[in-house]
């Protein structure tokens, strides 16, 4: 790969990007993405044309420059901002290279007789058309030359028909997604809306996204990513890994930044969009946060919270108050895993106080509608799976299915739906799937733990009565009692969420969003299709 590593002339790393114990932490700012101006703008549109390309981005203070892809070049991409009910078009353009700089494993589906570097874009938590969902199969390469077989606009169309939350966008192209939001492909897609104006929550300059991945470095600087399992699978190299966990901890694109603060509130969404870690957050003063939302927007009320798990692709919407700390105090945000402990970013209280801080942390958010039980049009059963693949390798899939058989998840239009998920994969590495469905925003009902050497033997698939529950269900976490897009499906339980397919029908899909199990295979169809007649 090294042909491809961009490098400034005369550029000598001071660090060994490849050994994190020799990078010093906190020696760079936080860069705040910036937001993008509209290319025009309408009474109740903006346009944008936003252009995927190649470029070199410093991720740290002592390294050089590094090949990324980034949307319009910068990585993290920049952030699109939009008050809701306002229509967001995108002109999504492809300029990158044809050859990819990260390993592409060719017997995936969608890689194989393909071109290497494929793209389409998906708005991540966003209740939209179809063709403009950014379908897997609806990639396109380098201006429009080959596209997918879903492919049908170059012009995607958002509506923003939903309250104000924090979105992103990323790349979701088949088989190499996980390359491509690795090589920088995501950003922030923020909807703002008059509730939310009118809180008197932390604005602006106090109003701060974070993006967090992991990433590992070769020792020139450029970004690794794994090309093999261990031991290698004899028959597919490059292959696709089971997992991969960074080590470094990126924060909108710097490798363990800090970011300065006055002694005031400040309001902090933050976006884990790592390959495969999860994490546990929290402050190393042991101060807490207060949420005020999830994925799909504003809590009813805020909850306190002493740390919070974040999956990969989940949101969380915190308020931290740092008014009661003095000049100069440092406060580092980390992970609270069982074995180890690692540091995401440091606060720097070392501003002067602008002006009087007249934010607040407001009792009442919004009125949280519940979705109603007794509303279910259908309870629908679904396992996560596995399964050797033809080459060999262990596949994860759900319900036994890859995502090239036909679509069983068929809602239908305007249903409300239970899904009850069983996650009978206990067996080491014995993890959490990120669970994340297309188009809806849903609500977490409970989870409730099941003998699963029962639920094995009987080979339940979709399974039914049969269960062995072996406690009651548990309600969600305070931190999750919100709208939702992601749950992680927990090993030995049924996760039961209730979603309302509302507003489209078509062919969306449901996946977990580890990427490395989304690209194989971990990810089905979801049509919600049209009713005739009850
Ligand atoms: Cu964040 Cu289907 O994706
Ligand atoms: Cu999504
Ligand atoms: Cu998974």
């Amino acid at each position: 790969m090294k042909e491809n590593h961009l490098t400034e002339d005369n550029c000598v790393p001071e660090v060994n990007p490849s050994i994190p114990s020799t990078i010093p932490k906190f020696v760079d700012e936080l860069p705040i993405p910036k937001v993008l101006n509209p290319d025009k703008r309408g009474n109740n549109y903006a346009y944008y044309e936003i252009e995927m390309k190649c470029a070199g981005h410093k991720f740290h203070r002592d390294f050089c420059k590094t090949l990324v892809y980034g949307y319009n070049g910068i990585y993290p991409g920049p952030t699109i901002e939009t008050m809701k009910d306002q229509a967001v078009y995108a002109k999504w353009i492809n300029n990158l290279p044809l050859k990819h700089f990260l390993p592409v494993d060719k017997s995936l589906h969608g890689a194989i007789d393909n071109p290497e570097v494929r793209t389409v874009v998906h708005l991540h938590g966003a209740n939209v058309a179809p063709e403009s969902d950014g379908f897997p199969e609806a990639w396109f390469t380098r201006n429009y030359e080959f596209t997918g077989s879903s492919f049908s606009k170059e012009v995607y169309e958002y509506p923003n028909n939903q309250q104000a939350t924090t979105l992103w966008y990323h790349d979701h192209s088949l088989g190499i997604t996980r390359l491509n939001v690795y090589a920088g492909l995501a950003g922030f897609y923020i909807i703002h809306d008059f509730n939310e104006l009118s809180l008197g929550l932390p604005k602006d300059e106090y109003d701060i996204p974070l993006i967090i991945q992991d990433k590992t470095f070769n020792s020139d600087g450029s970004l690794f990513y794994p090309s093999n399992t261990t031991p290698p699978n004899k028959y597919v190299n490059p292959s696709v890994v089971r997992a991969f966990i960074g080590a470094t901890m990126v924060v909108n694109g710097k490798v363990w930044p800090y970011f300065k603060v006055e002694p005031r509130k400040y309001r902090f969404r933050i976006l884990n969009a790592s390959n495969t870690n999860g994490y546990v957050l929290k402050l190393s003063n042991g101060q807490s946060f207060y949420q005020i939302g999830t994925d799909g927007g504003l809590l009813g009320e805020p909850v306190k919270l002493e740390s919070f798990p974040l999956d990969p692709a989940e949101r969380i919407d915190v308020i931290i108050d740092f008014s009661k700390l003095k000049h100069g105090d440092t406060v580092i945000l980390n992970t609270e895993e069982t074995d180890f402990k690692v540091d995401v970013m440091q606060f720097k209280v070392e501003l002067p106080l602008k002006y009087k801080d007249r934010s607040v942390i407001p009792k009442k958010l919004r009125p949280m509608e519940k979705l109603d039980k007794d509303m279910a049009k259908r309870i629908r059963r679904l396992t996560l799976s596995q399964s050797l693949d033809h080459y060999g390798r262990n596949m994860l899939m759900l319900n036994n299915k890859m995502f090239s058989d036909p679509a069983t998840e068929m809602p239908e239009y305007d249903s409300i739906e239970i899904w009850e998920i069983a996650n009978p994969l206990v067996n080491p590495p014995n993890v959490s799937h990120p669970i994340h469905l297309h188009l809806v925003q849903f609500q977490i009902l409970n989870r409730q733990p099941f003998d699963v050497n029962t639920f094995n033997e009987k080979k339940f698939i979709e399974y039914g009565t049969g269960i062995d529950y072996t406690g009651a269900p548990v309600d969600p976490d305070p931190s999750e009692r919100g709208w939702k897009d992601v749950v992680r499906v927990e090993p030995g339980k049924v996760t039961r969420i209730i979603a309302h397919f509302k507003n489209y029908t078509g062919d969306y899909i449901w996946h977990c969003h580890i990427l490395e199990h989304e690209d194989h295979d971990m990810m089905r169809p979801l049509r919600v299709i049209k009713k005739y007649c009850d």
